[in-house]
């Protein structure tokens, strides 16, 4: 298939991160929880969906030993939240209490779904609670909420690929692109 207006990048400007350097990045960051953590069995939590590639590329990286769930929130995302109460659609398989449990986001815009999910797993009593997340817009944002380990600080911009979607598109590029508002639709 050669025709260009096939390609799913069609309209969209260069990537903001290559394949090469979220996986440089990626490796970096497994390399920090290990050193934090050791060899220590960890939970992995993927932030379903957008957390899909991430997850995939950063447990590979870690090595060593570790188990996998999912868990899946309301996504309020570009509507108006006048609770802002997270609630979770999809629950753990997994008994969380007295595991070292790593939450792993695609992106932190606002924080607003990290906190809540945090305060919501806090209370199954983990016997530690962190969060990796590839991307951060906190800096933009200047919202001081703790996450552990961040992949790269961005622009404010709204971002696809690599995971994450406007609209359910876009996921599966390889690598993260900005979208712009003239091309959203
Ligand atoms: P927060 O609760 O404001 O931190 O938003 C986090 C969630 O919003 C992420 O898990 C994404 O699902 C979504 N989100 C935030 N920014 C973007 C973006 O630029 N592109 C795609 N999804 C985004």
């Amino acid at each position: 298939m050669t025709d260009s207006k096939m390609s799913p990048t069609r309209g969209l400007d260069d990537p903001l991160l290559t394949s090469a350097q979220i996986i440089q990045r990626t490796e970096e960051l497994a390399r920090e929880v290990r050193r934090d953590f050791g060899e220590t069995d960890l939970l992995l939590v993927g932030i379903l969906k957008g957390s899909l590639y991430f997850l995939a590329d950063f447990s590979r990286a870690l090595g060593g030993e570790v188990e996998i769930d999912f868990i899946q929130v309301s996504s309020y995302h570009g509507e108006k939240s006048s609770s802002g109460v997270v609630q979770i659609r999809k629950d753990l398989d997994s008994n969380i209490e007295g595991r070292d449990v790593l939450l792993v986001e695609d992106i932190v815009d606002t924080g607003t779904t990290l906190s809540h999910l945090r305060e919501l797993l806090q209370v199954r009593k983990p016997r530690s609670l962190s969060v990796v997340s590839l991307l951060s817009k906190r800096v933009a944002k200047g919202n001081l909420f703790d996450v552990e380990y961040v992949g790269f600080e961005i622009p404010d911009e709204f971002v696809v690929g690599y995971g994450l979607d406007y609209g359910e598109r876009y996921r599966n590029l390889p690598e993260v692109f900005i979208l712009r508002d003239e091309k959203l639709q």
